[in-house]
């Protein structure tokens, strides 16, 4: 039977109840994280920790365990679950109190969750590529809070389903923001171009690896707002994000990205990008 974490102790999956005052069921009022695992080890597991103890932060919900313990938890977790290939899920809510808008006054316990689930790299759409749809962001202007509330994401989401694709480019007007559930990268004249991390979009942690990579390896990039128009023209496009990595798009609303097949920045990348993994948590087999 699967394991799992409610508040700090180790339950079965069958026995993790949610109240239904949760504020994070009423109001989406919590935040979260999901990490990936790879032979068993987190992948960047410090910037995610930091990046939820930045999230908690903006919301004003209080920590609850350190770094440290979050730690020790989280590689118990993965060991009583034998998970090698996978993810991590955690949420963190503001806890449970009788349902109102305004934040309960005095001391309310947040409620804490933590699970795992077995899931290969995506091989196949790493290789060949995969299609994307643009679609209007409708979201709020704080994207840099990694909230509960996605419905404007999964939304979003939805509409690339229905079209038969993997992903949602958003876009604000002119300005192209970031994918549903990733960021997304074009490269033009072998320069690599994404939007700053604002309050528009999610600072992803995949992003922030391959930047870094790009820096050490002479690839330049450009941090900026890039329009739709660049987007149609980019020589290259592609989305990060901690399950679909460094994922090629070859296809946005029915037209090809260039030739319609995976660019030679995007390959560069990629390789770069399982070299760090291996640095980190071990040799990959499948890819
Ligand atoms: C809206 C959004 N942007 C970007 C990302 C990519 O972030 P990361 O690379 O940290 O997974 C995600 C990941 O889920 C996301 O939901």
């Amino acid at each position: 039977m699967a394991q799992v974490i409610v508040n700090g102790n180790f339950v079965d999956r069958s026995e993790a109840k949610v109240d239904i005052e949760d504020r994070g069921y009423q109001f989406g009022d919590g935040v979260y994280e999901v990490i990936r695992v790879y032979n068993g080890k987190m992948f960047t597991l410090a910037e995610h920790l930091k990046r939820f103890a930045k999230s908690l932060d903006s919301i004003g919900v209080s920590h609850a365990y350190t770094e440290q313990q979050l730690t020790v938890m989280l590689q118990e977790l993965i060991e009583r679950n034998s998970l090698k290939t996978g993810i991590i899920y955690m949420q963190m809510t503001r806890g449970v109190a009788p349902r109102n808008h305004a934040y309960p006054a005095g001391d309310v316990q947040p409620t804490f969750v933590a699970y795992t689930k077995g899931m290969e790299r995506p091989v196949e759409n790493l290789k060949n590529g995969v299609k994307a749809i643009l679609t209007e962001d409708i979201r709020w202007l704080r994207c840099d809070i990694k909230s509960l509330n996605l419905l404007g994401n999964i939304m979003a989401k939805q509409k690339a389903v229905l079209s038969g694709c993997y992903e949602a480019i958003q876009y604000r007007g002119q300005a192209v923001t970031e994918g549903s559930s990733s960021n997304i990268l074009i490269v033009n004249k072998d320069v690599v171009i994404t939007h700053p991390s604002d309050q528009r979009i999610l600072k992803g942690i995949t992003k922030e690896v391959i930047l870094q990579l790009c820096r050490t390896n002479q690839i330049t990039v450009e941090e900026r707002v890039f329009t739709l128009d660049e987007l149609a023209d980019a020589d290259e496009v592609f989305l990060t994000s901690t399950t679909g990595e460094v994922m090629p798009i070859i296809e946005i609303d029915g037209r090809k990205v260039k030739d319609g097949v995976p660019g030679s920045v995007t390959r560069k990348l990629q390789e770069l990008f399982s070299k760090e993994i291996e640095k980190q948590c071990g040799p990959l087999y499948n890819l």
